[in-house]
């Protein structure tokens, strides 16, 4: 069954602060979704990749997307859960969707060809994890500490995000539910969700310090 890539591309990048949306921003002189794309292309894992990304971007993705048949740019939505509906309905055909952010843009490619192994191994839902460095408290709305959850027993959770399509599918078609990430809207449905090893290179470009370390991690890489 055919394996299509996912990847939202269309938020605004508030928190980093640069002049253009977030996935247009250069590390290493390209932008950041240029280097999603590659991974995903370079994992060899992928059959088709649909890009969505603001309205007014549209024309400057195609271009500077690489060329090719299985590569495809759609108008995203307010929130990334909107944009994800919109990728979705822009690959009705897929028998896997990978969910891949591309503010992940130095994902290796090793990480995702892995998610793809899994899930053709039968795992409807799998996600890369990575222990926690920091203890994790919870607080209430005053800032008042509530509990300190074990951390042994808490993972950071990475992108690309693989699913079962139909799986995928159903936890979309709920309207107005909520979740920071594509496998909490398929834990709603009462799936079990699988984690593999994630990679540090697969870090969510956030704020400028991540600029900075992306850069550096470029930089390091073409020395
Ligand atoms: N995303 C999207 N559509 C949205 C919001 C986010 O496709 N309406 C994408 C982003 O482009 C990014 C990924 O989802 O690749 C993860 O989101 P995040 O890191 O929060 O990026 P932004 O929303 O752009 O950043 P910020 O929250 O700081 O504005
Ligand atoms: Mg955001």
């Amino acid at each position: 069954g055919a394996v299509v890539a996912l990847v939202p591309a269309a938020g605004r990048g508030v928190r980093l602060g640069e002049s253009v949306p977030k996935a247009f921003v250069p590390i290493g002189g390209s932008p950041m979704v240029r280097y999603a794309v590659e991974g995903l292309i370079a994992s060899g894992a992928v059959d088709r990749i649909i890009v969505m990304v603001p309205a007014e971007f549209v024309e400057s993705a195609v271009a500077l997307l690489p060329p090719s048949d299985s590569v495809h740019v759609v108008v995203g939505g307010a929130e990334r859960i909107d944009s994800v509906r919109a990728g979705l309905a822009a690959a009705p055909e897929a028998a896997y969707y990978l969910v891949h952010d591309a503010a992940r843009a130095l994902t290796p490619p090793d990480l995702i060809a892995r998610v793809v192994t899994e899930l053709r191994a039968g795992h409807l839902a799998v996600v890369p994890a990575l222990p926690v460095a920091d203890t994790i408290k919870s607080v209430d709305a005053a800032g008042a500490v509530t509990g300190t959850p074990d951390r042994a027993g808490l993972r950071a959770i990475q992108t690309p995000q693989g699913f079962a399509a139909g799986l995928l599918r159903s936890a979309y078609l709920a309207e107005g539910v909520q979740a920071t990430d594509d496998a909490g809207l398929v834990e709603l449905l009462g799936a079990q969700v699988r984690t593999i090893p994630g990679d540090p290179l697969a870090f969510k470009i956030t704020t400028p310090l991540d600029l900075v370390l992306a850069d550096a991690v470029l930089d390091g890489a073409s020395a």
